[in-house]
């Protein structure tokens, strides 16, 4: 798959997904945008880019931020006068606990991380989108969306309704030309997975690598016709 010339935000870039998107846009050609919160993050990043790196830029950002999302995406068109791709790749996980356990600073969390920051980001880059008829977002939801998730209500209602909101968003574009599709993982291959589950058979949890694949596959020209999906990406999970 050909990204030359494609401006791509890839937002949480630094995260475990976040940097196998952000380096496989990159290899692919693209030009990647990648938010951060931590610099030792982005510099993990700007070195695994190798030659790519010449083509990252990155910005500290809180995508649960309505302005501070918008001056970001917007300064980010003017400097590259297009945007044609949104990847939200941030997210946080909160368990353990009953709902009746789990306190309302976790609901908030769950709810700003999982199904804000999507309303938020998808917000911020539609104007540009809509301008030149053209554009691709994906979201990473969870397979804990569909459901029993016994201690994990909070997450699992947060990521349920980032699917549906992506899934409505995408019939409000259908005449814009603008794909919008979810990709829903269970567990992936983490270093913050491995240290959580050391017991696990890592090798039976896809790579964020394989994931990745996936999104770029979503965002291509030969994908056109995927609009509106939620495409399972479990391996053998
Ligand atoms: N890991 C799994 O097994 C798994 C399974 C199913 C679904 N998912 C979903 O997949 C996505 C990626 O997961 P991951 O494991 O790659 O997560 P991750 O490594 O924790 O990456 C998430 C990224 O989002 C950033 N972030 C968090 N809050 C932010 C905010 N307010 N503003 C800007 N950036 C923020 C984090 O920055 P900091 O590092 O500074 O916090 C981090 O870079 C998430 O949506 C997650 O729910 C993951």
């Amino acid at each position: 798959m050909n990204f030359q010339g494609k401006v791509v935000i890839v937002a949480g870039g630094t995260g475990a997904l976040g940097r196998a998107a952000s380096v496989a846009f990159l290899d692919a050609g693209a030009k990647v945008i990648a938010t951060y919160r931590r610099q030792e993050e982005y510099d993990a990043l700007v070195a695994s880019a190798g030659v790519g790196a010449a083509r990252l830029g990155g910005a500290t950002v809180d995508v649960t931020d309505e302005s501070a999302v918008k001056a970001f995406t917007e300064g980010v068109t003017a400097q590259h006068g297009r945007l044609d791709v949104l990847v939200n790749a941030v997210g946080g996980y909160a368990g353990g606990k009953k709902l009746w356990e789990a306190d309302a600073r976790t609901y908030d969390q769950m709810l700003a991380l999982n199904l804000k920051a999507g309303w938020v980001l998808a917000r911020a880059v539609l104007p540009a989108m809509i301008r030149r008829n053209r554009g691709w977002i994906v979201n990473v939801a969870s397979k804990a969306a569909y459901g029993r998730s016994a201690g994990a209500a909070l997450y699992a209602a947060s990521k349920a309704g980032a699917l549906a909101l992506f899934d409505s968003l995408a019939e409000e574009v259908k005449t814009y030309n603008i794909n919008v599709n979810s990709v829903v993982p269970s567990i992936f291959d983490t270093e913050a997975n491995r240290q959580a589950m050391p017991g696990a058979d890592f090798s039976k949890w896809p790579k964020p690598e394989e994931i990745a694949g996936v999104i770029l596959f979503l965002c291509s020209e030969e994908a056109r016709v995927v609009h509106g999906a939620a495409i399972p990406v479990y391996g053998r999970t």
